[in-house]
């Protein structure tokens, strides 16, 4: 079985529910606390033993690109004003990883985003991470998916139960429960996917958010389908037609997730991580207590 070594980032939507900050700038970028969502995905992809990164760039390139590249004037700065522990964070940022760009020119969907890696991945398994699906865990959510995938030797998209309400905001899928590893109660083998259902025409609350291992043969089905909901070309669609030749799970994982690509969830998440943090979480906690809510 072929190790997981590549991870791609689609990050060249148009975050229209993010305007107008994401207007000239990719929402990817958007600091929770004082990082970009894109560096909690990538550092999610390395904790989980992927080091090799390549992000699919639309509007706002640059600002992805400078941010894991080396910053001279900026390091140069830092060193003569003496401020270790900066430098220190800021070359952790570019030394980091080993990233590639590849461009979607049209926003024609998500599908249609991973199938431009498809020179860069090559005959290889590889991971999708959605750097707007920001999840908190202690066993990072595409190490829990690679575990599946190491097992299985199949593909595995991150599972999570959702409201009647929000349901058709996402991919869902029709799956049956597996016992897996002495019967632990969150693996789903998949039988039929459908991208954004009504509530009503769901086949089930499991909806799929942005963690998946794929392997090579999600390519030509992406090439193969048309366009789906919306009008664009959808991974979930791809997914679906790979199902005609083989088996895919789907794992509940263990974790918190913030859409961090919504407004409130994106507050949510600020707010959340912020208490969590040693430098600011006291202060920050005893700040929310005066607000009269
Ligand atoms: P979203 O469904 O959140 O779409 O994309 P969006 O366009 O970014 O945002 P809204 O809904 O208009 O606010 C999920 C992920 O897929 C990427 C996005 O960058 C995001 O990481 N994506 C989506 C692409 O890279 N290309 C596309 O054509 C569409």
């Amino acid at each position: 079985m072929a190790k997981v070594r590549k991870a791609v980032f689609p990050a060249a939507g148009l975050g229209t529910r993010f305007l107008p900050a994401t207007k000239a700038q990719p929402k990817e970028m958007l600091p929770l606390v004082d990082k970009p969502l894109i560096q909690y995905g990538v550092e999610e992809a390395m904790q989980s033993g992927v080091r090799n990164i390549l992000i699919v760039t639309g509007r706002g390139k640059t600002a992805i690109e400078d941010h894991f590249d080396v910053s001279f004037e900026l390091e140069h700065l830092l060193e003569t004003r003496h401020k270790k522990d900066l430098l220190a964070t800021v070359r952790a940022v570019s030394d980091m990883i080993d990233v590639s760009y590849v461009r979607q020119k049209e926003a024609l969907g998500l599908g249609h985003a991973v199938l431009r890696a498809r020179e860069l991945v090559g005959e290889e398994p590889f991971a999708v991470v959605l750097s707007d699906d920001v999840i908190d865990a202690e066993v990072p959510c595409l190490r829990q998916l690679l575990d599946v995938y190491e097992f299985y030797n199949a593909p595995v998209v991150a599972l999570m139960e959702v409201p009647d309400e929000s349901i058709s905001a996402y991919g869902v899928v029709d799956a049956e429960p597996v016992a897996h590893n002495g019967g632990r109660d969150r693996l789903y083998r998949i039988r039929n996917m459908v991208e954004k259902p009504k509530a009503s025409e769901a086949p089930s609350r499991l909806a799929i958010i942005g963690r998946y291992v794929l392997t090579p043969e999600i390519f030509s089905s992406l090439e193969a389908i048309g366009p789906g909901s919306g009008g664009e070309i959808q991974l979930t669609d791809g997914l679906k037609h790979v199902l005609r030749c083989r088996p895919i799970y789907g794992y509940k994982f263990e974790g918190k997730r913030y859409d961090a690509g919504d407004k409130l969830g994106f507050l949510k998440a600020t707010v959340e991580f912020a208490l969590k943090r040693f430098d600011l979480g006291q202060e920050f906690r005893q700040y929310l207590k005066t607000l009269p809510i």
